[in-house]
């Protein structure tokens, strides 16, 4: 059984922060940066919180150097409802959350606005993005594409991203309704934690170069990086159990935050060039609609509640309660608010080897654990 030690969410964004502004990221950046990983620790995505931190930013940042700290922000087109913006090779959460503000903002005038990014980095938990949406009474809808992993219906090869594709819904509930998932079955974090737990892998999340379920998680991850494995669509395998579906919705997602800004797409997106590490220049898009423009606030809201509760309240089998989408990142955050992040010993590693690395005045309970051993 894996020990983990809890470390409080305000604390741990304090760090996140800190971490942040020593890579070299502005102090009022490095504040959505740590927020926006704070809140995939906070809803309980421990696949996109602090165990993300090092692999993605810090060493793409500071030892891999194929991403900016600074995002120069740029607005390239600005049309009406529509906006186009660049965001430089920086930092994806900064780019992503003022691509959001401005869809916002040109909603309460046009009632629906779209805005695309291009030339940015990993945005983390997309959720986050539609939620800014919810919190001015409007539907937020976000995607962005990602490095190859995922093969199409019938194909081996990894060649769309994980892809999300990623609805919130303002309801009269304390939470919104949101569908915060990848557009393949599985993600490589997923895979991780099936690894670290010795477990094997559902059959359908990764197909193999002879077109047959894999299943044994330590052997995915090795094979997915050598392209001896791909995950598969949602759905899975073939078009039995509609992994034709899951293929199409990530190929949306690619269309959209590639096809309309002339971005990198499908293998484009590997990070590798002649075996080295290369930028990996994603594009998104963020659509905002203002409920105001169709019906009182409300009136909307409570319908969208009671369409969530209907759902809710209907007959069950095999569990004891229905949940609806956004509800369990719900409940995880009443929790978490309490008892704190449960990290995993190689995050607490990661993170004492960044404050080591950026000279950062911390102590960590797990360094007196340390002592203690070698006592
Ligand atoms: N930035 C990127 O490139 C990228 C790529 C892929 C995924 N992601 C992020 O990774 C995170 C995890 O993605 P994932 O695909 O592993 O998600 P997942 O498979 O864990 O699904 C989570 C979603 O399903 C809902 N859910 C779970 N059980 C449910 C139930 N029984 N009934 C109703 N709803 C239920 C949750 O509320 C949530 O909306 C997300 O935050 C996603 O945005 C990011």
């Amino acid at each position: 059984m894996e020990k983990y030690y809890h470390y409080p969410l305000d604390q741990l964004k304090q760090f996140e922060k800190a971490v942040f502004i020593g890579m070299g990221v502005p102090e009022d950046e490095a504040e959505i940066c740590a927020d926006i990983l704070n809140a995939a620790d906070r809803r309980g995505i421990d696949s996109h919180g602090i165990g993300r931190l090092k692999p993605i930013y810090y060493d793409r940042i500071m030892h891999d150097k194929i991403q900016l700290a600074t995002t120069d922000f740029v607005i390239e087109r600005d049309v009406a409802a529509t906006a186009v913006v660049n965001g430089n090779n920086g930092m994806g959460f900064v780019v992503a959350k003022k691509a959001m503000d401005m869809a916002i903002a040109k909603a309460r005038t046009y009632g629906i606005a779209m805005v695309i990014a291009k030339n940015s980095t990993h945005y983390g938990i997309a959720a986050y993005y539609p939620l800014l949406a919810t919190q001015h009474d409007m539907i937020g809808i976000t995607g962005t594409n990602a490095r190859p992993s995922t093969a199409p219906t019938w194909g081996i090869e990894n060649m769309l991203g994980t892809n999300p594709l990623v609805f919130a819904v303002p309801t009269d509930e304390p939470f919104a309704f949101t569908n915060d998932y990848a557009t393949s079955t599985a993600q490589r974090g997923k895979i991780e934690l099936y690894a670290r737990e010795g477990k094997a892998l559902p059959p359908g999340w990764v197909i193999g170069v002879d077109g047959r379920s894999k299943t044994d998680p330590q052997e995915v991850l090795a094979d997915l990086t050598t392209g001896r494995a791909a995950l598969t669509p949602l759905g899975g395998i073939g078009e039995e159990l509609g992994g034709h579906k899951g293929y199409g919705f990530a190929t949306v997602v690619e269309l959209l935050s590639a096809g309309l800004q002339m971005g990198g797409f499908l293998k484009q997106l590997n990070g590798v060039q002649n075996g080295h590490k290369t930028p990996i220049l994603l594009g998104h898009f963020f659509i905002a609609i203002d409920i105001a423009h169709f019906h009182a606030v409300d009136v909307v809201k409570k319908q969208m509640g009671d369409i969530l509760r209907a759902l809710r309240d209907s007959k069950k089998a095999g569990a004891e309660r229905i949940y609806t989408h956004g509800e369990k990142e719900y409940l995880h955050s009443l929790d978490r608010d309490r008892t704190g992040v449960p990290l995993p010993l190689a995050v607490c590693q990661q993170m004492s080897r960044m404050r080591d690395e950026l000279g950062l005045d911390y102590a960590f309970e797990w360094d007196e654990i340390r002592l203690k051993r070698h006592l």
